[in-house]
């Protein structure tokens, strides 16, 4: 069986002092609920703080990036060495990072390989865009960007994947769950080619793309899907809790 995990994505979002609110807000809450894994992902700034607040709590920490070399001459950036001190899990290759970083599949793989070097888990992100979805290409992209995300990679330490369709990113028109659940399906038997059955079903897959509270149990309830990765919904403290309890409750039930 495999633990459903429900992980916020909290983006370029919060000061310090905004995050701190959230999480207090939050804590109290999410620490009740014992069969779903929680992560919370605040920008960079707030990792440190964050970890503070949380300790003693079952809420996990995530950072949303990472660059692939350990130390030295690259300003601006933070190495999975300083993210393995803080937290236990980091979003790689997010369309916004391919989008507007202009990261490739070879710099997605490069990152999933450093994150796994530092012990650190990655939820690698992939997703179809609407042009693609539309002309029917969804397998096609999402099966080229597990090959190159995971090119080399054998070992794949607890690594997540987050179906995060780009055109379901932040536009209020979510996947419905009978596509989310397709194409994780088809993810799963990706994988399954790629490595081998046992690692595909042990593999955690979630949705991502414009979840609230109100459409959370459409998704959690498909027999494929995980968890969802959660952005906008996940800055408002009763909303990202009813999404973790009612994933809680679907689960239980089975
Ligand atoms: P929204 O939930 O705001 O659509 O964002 C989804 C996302 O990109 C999570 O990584």
């Amino acid at each position: 069986m495999r633990v459903p995990l429900i992980a916020g994505n909290w983006k370029m979002n919060t000061t310090v002092s905004e995050a701190t609110e959230l999480v207090n807000e939050m804590r109290p809450g999410l620490d009740e609920i014992a069969n779903v894994d929680k992560v919370i992902c605040p920008p960079f700034i707030s990792l440190a703080k964050v970890r503070e607040l949380i300790k003693g709590s079952s809420i996990k920490l995530g950072a949303q990036n990472l660059y692939f070399e350990e130390k030295g001459a690259y300003t601006g950036e933070i190495s999975p060495l300083m993210l393995a001190a803080l937290c236990e899990f980091v979003i790689i290759g997010h369309s916004e990072r391919r989008q507007y970083f202009r990261e490739t599949g070879e710099i997605v793989n490069k990152k999933v390989q450093a994150a796994l070097r530092a012990k650190l888990k990655p939820i690698l992100c992939i997703g179809e865009r609407l042009e693609e979805n539309e002309a029917g290409r969804t397998e096609e992209v999402v099966a080229e960007q597990l090959r190159s995300s995971l090119a080399g990679i054998d070992f794949l330490g607890g690594l997540i994947i987050a179906y995060e369709p780009i055109w379901a990113i932040g536009t209020g028109k979510a996947a419905t769950g009978r596509q989310a659940n397709e194409t994780i399906g088809f993810i799963r038997q990706n994988i399954a080619k790629l490595y081998n059955e046992d690692i595909a079903q042990e593999m955690r897959i979630l949705y991502g793309g414009s979840v609230t509270a109100d459409n959370a149990a459409e998704f959690i309830n498909q027999p494929e899907i995980d968890g969802a990765l959660v952005g906008g919904a996940s800055l408002k403290a009763t909303q990202f809790l009813s999404i973790v309890t009612q994933t809680s409750e679907i689960k239980q039930a089975r």
